[in-house]
């Protein structure tokens, strides 16, 4: 158990000066410390900080790995607002994801040896130079995946897979219309969707962002437009399959759009996110919308509408082995080079405010990486007049250093 009286909390700005250690990993190996991003309480991104916390040992069944790379997903943002159900309690480790190399097992933990280079789920706490999980979740990775790939592949595609593939069951010639289409999901969907002969893919997204993500889907319409006009002009009888991450109005948009035998699934609720703290407004909102379905119509129109949460069926379902099915087949497509997790840019731990702001700020094309390696890059002057969405709640005064930003290492 860690001592949470131990911690040493340090500023993310204290430690942009200290000179990174020339081989940082093999420089803490044997420390009985590390560092990892805490969580200090629900709200902005101000309760985010860098923290020294207690080396972790592996349990029994459970892998230690020395962590490279971590995915920030959209949810993360949720957790850090107190925007889920049934939020831990802080301060905590957040993040679920990670990839890096073995560094030793717990007793009755087999199938994985020192220096095997992995990539896992972690019920929390991954956002740290070191992480300890049980071996259920933990999975060895190509040797050409990099792990900053690893790290983009977990959550996202396993996710976009069992969906597609085990709730919805795409078939050649069906039409998906997905949110979000250039984000993490978004992009593993699109990516997914072309390894079955001719799946039109219809797709929403930020204007931005449609040159670069126009060759993924068939088509893609403004997120500020009602698509449903839209996508009934190129088809008029609707979609086969709907994935909506914004629950709320568009669950009525995507029901009524659905094709008889269609399959409607809600995954997510980005749109309760309006700004840098939780909305309870939006959350009321959006939950009133959705508890309006009437199933009984469902019957009578044919339609399926599902549910989907992976971390859910991993952590509180007994789901591992299904999702170890799916893991497999995943990097099977990624060995036949079917698949491809696309990253949007790498932060340091330290980075990890501006990384959340991108996503806020809907700039992300692909997933947002913590690369625990990387040193942060020198705060730039902010000459930026645009008000971020995020920044219109804001629900503390932030230090100076809010006033500067830095550059995104863009891969
Ligand atoms: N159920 C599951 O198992 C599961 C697993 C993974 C993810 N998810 C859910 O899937 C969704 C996508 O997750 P992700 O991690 O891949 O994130 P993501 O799509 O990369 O998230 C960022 C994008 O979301 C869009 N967006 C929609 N509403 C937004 C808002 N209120 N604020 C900022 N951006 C907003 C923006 O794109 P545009 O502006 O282009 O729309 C933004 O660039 C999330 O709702 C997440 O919770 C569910």
């Amino acid at each position: 158990m860690e001592k949470e009286g131990t911690e040493i909390v340090e500023e993310t700005e204290q430690m942009i000066d200290q000179k990174e250690p020339e081989n940082p990993v093999s420089a803490v190996v044997d420390s009985k410390e590390m560092r990892a991003v805490v969580l200090t309480g629900f709200g902005g991104l101000n309760k985010l900080k860098v923290t020294k916390k207690p080396m972790p040992e592996p349990q029994e069944g459970e892998v230690k790995i020395r962590v490279k790379a971590c995915g920030l997903n959209f949810l993360d943002l949720m957790v850090r607002q107190g925007n889920i159900d049934n939020p831990p309690k802080t301060p905590l480790v957040p993040g679920f994801e990670c990839s890096g190399i073995v560094e030793s097992v717990g007793e009755n933990t087999t199938g994985f040896e020192i220096g095997d280079r992995v990539m896992a789920f972690v019920n929390y706490n991954a956002w740290a130079e070191v992480v300890c999980t049980p071996l259920d979740f933990v999975y060895k990775i190509p040797d050409d995946m990099t792990f900053p790939e690893a790290a983009a592949f977990s959550l996202n595609f396993v996710a976009a897979y069992m969906m597609l593939f085990e709730v919805a069951n795409l078939q050649e010639g069906m039409s998906v219309l997905v949110h979000s289409a250039g984000g993490g999901v978004g992009q593993a969907v699109a990516q997914l969707c072309s390894t079955v002969p001719n799946v039109t893919v219809f797709g929403t997204a930020s204007p931005f962002k449609h040159e670069a993500i126009k060759h993924s889907v068939t088509h893609l319409f403004d997120r500020n437009l009602d698509y449903v006009p839209e996508v009934k002009k190129i088809s008029p009888e609707g979609v086969d399959i709907v994935l909506d991450c914004l629950s709320g109005e568009n669950t009525g948009k995507g029901l009524t759009l659905l094709k008889p035998m269609g399959t409607y699934i809600l995954y997510g609720s980005s749109n309760m996110v309006t700004g840098e703290t939780k909305s309870f407004f939006s959350f009321a909102k959006s939950w009133w919308q959705v508890e309006k379905v009437n199933p009984v119509k469902l019957y009578e129109e044919n339609k399926v509408m599902a549910g989907f949460s992976l971390l859910n069926l991993l952590f509180k379902q007994g789901g591992c082995s299904r999702v170890k099915t799916a893991v497999q087949k995943l990097l099977s497509l990624y060995d036949q080079k079917k698949i491809k997790p696309i990253v949007d840019s790498l932060w340091a731990l330290e980075e990890v405010k501006e990384a959340m702001q991108r996503i806020h700020d809907r700039g992300n094309i692909g997933k947002l990486i913590l690369d625990v390696e990387k040193s942060p890059t020198p705060l730039m002057a902010n000459d930026s007049t645009e008000t971020s969405e995020a920044g219109e709640e804001e629900e503390e005064q932030e230090g100076d250093n809010d006033n500067k930003e830095r550059m995104p290492f863009i891969q």
